[in-house]
Parts: C-alpha cells; structure tokens; sequence
C-alpha cells in the first residue's frame, strides 16, 4: 500500500488566500491592517529563516509585519520593556517572540508578559491552560497544533472516535495537539522518551502525530496499516548525496511510513507550511477581537 499524500503547501495556501481575503476586508472596513510584531533575540540561524518567512508571508497577505531584533546580549529587562511597549501600542495586534530564546533570558516570564488579547502564538499559561479545561475556549491555538488540525479536517479525516498517539510532550507541540485531539472526541495517548513499548502504543493508533524532535525516529513497523501519520518534525540530516550535503527529513521514517500509512505529511511540505498559515490566521482573529469584530 502507498499512503495518500497530506499536501500542506497547497491547504497551507488556500488558509493564507483566506486570510488575505478577510484581511482586505477588514481593510476597507476600517482603514487598518491587522499587524504583527515579532521579536528575534540572538543570532539562531533556524530562528531567522522562521522571523522572515512570517514577515514575508503577513507582507503577502497585505497585513502589517514589524520585526524587532536584538543582540543575544540582551537583558530580561530589555526585553520585557519591549513587550511591555508591544503590548500598549494599539497599531500591534499580535505579538510573537521567536523561540528558543538564547540562554539566561527567562523564556516563561516573557511569555506571561504578553498581553491574552495579542498572544497570537497561543503560549501564554492561560490559553494553553484554557485549552486543555473542558468547557474553556483559549483565544488562541497555537499555530502548528491549529495546522495538524487543520490538515487532518481539510483532508476529510475524521477524528471523533478515534485512537491518536502523539509522540512528544512539549509546550509547543506535543502537548496542545494532544488536547485538541482529545477536545475533537479522539482517545488520546501521549508518548514521550520514557515510555515503555513504544512501538506498541503507536501501533495501537489511527492517528500518529510524531512531534519528538529526532530524525526518522517512528519506522514504518511501528504503524497500524492504515493510519493517519502527522510528521511535525524538521531536522536536518547530511546526506553527501546531495549537493547542499544535507536533506531535511522529518521524526518518521517516511519511505518505510508510506508503505503502511493510509495518508502522511511529508517533510519538507507537511506540517512546516501550516505554522505560518494559522499565525496569520491567529492574527486576523487578534485584529478582530480587538476591534470589537470577532
Ligand atoms: N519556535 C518553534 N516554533 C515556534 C512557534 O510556533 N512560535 C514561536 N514563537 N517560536 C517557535
């Protein structure tokens, strides 16, 4: 069996026509562009790929982009007046500090910072923790959570009912996914480095969101043939191959994967497109809950 492919460019695509149009609209409605601030700290080549690709793709859409960037020597003071500034400026409706921060910078006290109604990448303790309340509603998702989602829905695969596996547990990733896989009525499983009979767990499962951070890590014997497969990771491998000498592969061993997968994201072209669409989606929301329109 050869696994149907889940192509994120193309529903990334029809997500950011979306919100350009709503943009435009809200445009002529009120004279203003919904607008996002983001903050670079240091010198993190993957870092700076991410903070232009999302100004550029805002730029696309005919909303603001600003990008602030500062000197990896910059102090937690420096930083949280910057987001203080952010948060009050009304022509910013949603800010975005790029992650990881370089080190003795507190991450958890910039995120706290960030104002609930501007919090565009859906980090702050009260979104997530909204999100995984029965009942709640966070303002916000987070971005590439929301494109798991949103690639799972706009392929026409069903959810409720099903048993999902998420291998991974970070605050990025991992565990919002879980929680809106289990907010859709799916029976959900997170895995992380520690569990035992890995592979079992993840053959137990419909679907498979692999957000563990290492290459090629869940191999293709590992799934129920059949499922839905969600490669969230984007890492880097050398391959003397190519001339570059190196390829980007995802957490699944996506050769073997496709074999027995019934539909998979690739990488490059799954996953990584939808981040950007649902930012911009999260910062129209922002403009509109500000402006008395959501
Ligand atoms: N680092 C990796 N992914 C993300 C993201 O979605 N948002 C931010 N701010 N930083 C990240």
């Amino acid at each position: 069996m050869t696994a149907k492919l889940i192509d994120g460019k193309t529903i990334a695509e029809a997500v950011r026509r979306e919100a350009a149009e709503e943009t435009a609209a809200l445009k002529a409605r009120t004279g203003q562009a919904p607008t996002l601030a983001a903050v670079l700290v240091g010198e993190n080549p993957a870092s700076q790929t991410y903070v232009a690709s999302k100004g550029k793709a805002c730029e696309e859409a005919g909303m603001g982009s600003i990008t602030h960037r500062l000197p990896a020597t910059t102090s937690q003071a420096e930083l949280e007046e910057l987001v203080r500034q952010l948060n009050a400026d009304p022509a910013v409706n949603g800010i975005l500090v790029q992650l990881p921060l370089p080190k003795g910078l507190n991450e958890q006290a910039v995120l706290d910072l960030i104002s609930l109604s501007k919090d565009v990448d859906g980090f702050h303790p009260m979104n997530i923790g909204q999100l995984v309340m029965k009942g709640r509603i966070p303002q916000f998702i987070p971005c590439t959570p929301a494109g798991c989602i949103e690639l799972l829905v706009r392929s026409g695969i069903t959810i409720a009912g099903k048993d999902a596996v998420v291998v991974g547990r970070s605050n990025i990733v991992g565990v919002p996914v879980a929680a809106l896989l289990q907010n859709a009525d799916a029976t959900v499983t997170v895995c992380h480095s520690r569990t035992k009979d890995l592979p079992d767990k993840v053959r137990r499962a419909d679907i498979v969101v692999a957000a563990i951070g290492r290459p090629e890590f869940v191999r293709g014997d590992w799934l129920k043939p059949g499922a839905t497969v969600i490669d969230v990771g984007i890492n880097r491998i050398a391959d003397a191959t190519r001339k570059s000498g190196s390829r980007l592969v995802g957490d699944v061993a996506f050769d073997e994967a496709v074999e027995v997968a019934g539909a998979i994201t690739p990488v490059p072209g799954g996953v990584g497109p939808m981040t950007i669409a649902m930012l911009l989606t999260n910062t129209v929301r922002a403009f509109k809950l500000q402006h008395g329109l959501a």
